[in-house]
C-alpha cells in the first residue's frame, strides 16, 4: 500500500477544494503514480485543484490545464503558499493549446463529452 505522506496538508486541501466526486479518484491516482513510478503527470480540467494538488506531490513534474482564469489563480496561490514549484498551470481551452510535452499519466476531467474527449486523447496522450 502506498502511504500518503502529507496527511495534514492533504486534509486541509480537501477542505479548501471540496472535491465533489473526485475525493477517492485523487487518492487512487496518487497511489497509481507512485506504483507505476510516473515522473510526469497532467490533469486536464483543474477545477478547484484537488487532484492536481495530489499529483503535484506524487510526481516530479505536474501540468494542469484549466479554461477558467479564476481557478488557475486560486491554484497558483495554493502552490505558492506551500512552496510547491514542480507544477505548471496552463490557462486555456484544451482544444486550443499547443502541446509537445511527453507525460506518463493523464487525468482527463474537463469537458466529459465528444468531440473534446477525442481531441484531447489525440493531442495529449503519451507520444
Ligand atoms: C469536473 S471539473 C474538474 C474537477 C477537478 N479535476 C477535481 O478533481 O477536483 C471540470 C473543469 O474542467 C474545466 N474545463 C472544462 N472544459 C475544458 C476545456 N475544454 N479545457 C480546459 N478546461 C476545461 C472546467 O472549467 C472545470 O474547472
Amino acid at each position: 500500500m502506498v502511504k500518503v505522506m502529507f496527511e495534514d496538508d492533504f486534509k486541509e486541501i480537501a477542505r479548501i477544494c471540496e472535491p465533489a466526486d473526485t475525493y477517492a479518484i485523487g487518492l487512487v491516482l496518487y497511489s497509481l503514480v507512485k506504483l507505476i513510478k510516473a515522473e510526469t503527470t497532467l490533469e486536464i480540467g483543474l477545477g478547484d485543484g484537488y487532484v492536481s494538488f495530489l499529483l503535484s506531490h506524487a510526481s516530479q513534474k505536474h501540468y494542469a490545464i484549466e479554461r477558467r482564469l479564476d481557478r488557475c489563480e486560486k491554484f497558483r496561490k495554493l502552490l505558492k503558499d506551500r512552496e510547491i514549484e514542480n507544477t505548471t498551470i496552463v490557462n486555456g481551452l484544451s482544444q486550443n493549446i499547443n502541446w509537445d510535452t511527453e507525460v506518463d499519466l493523464i487525468f482527463q476531467d474537463s469537458a466529459h463529452r465528444l468531440p473534446i474527449l477525442g481531441l484531447e486523447i489525440d493531442k495529449f496522450s503519451p507520444l
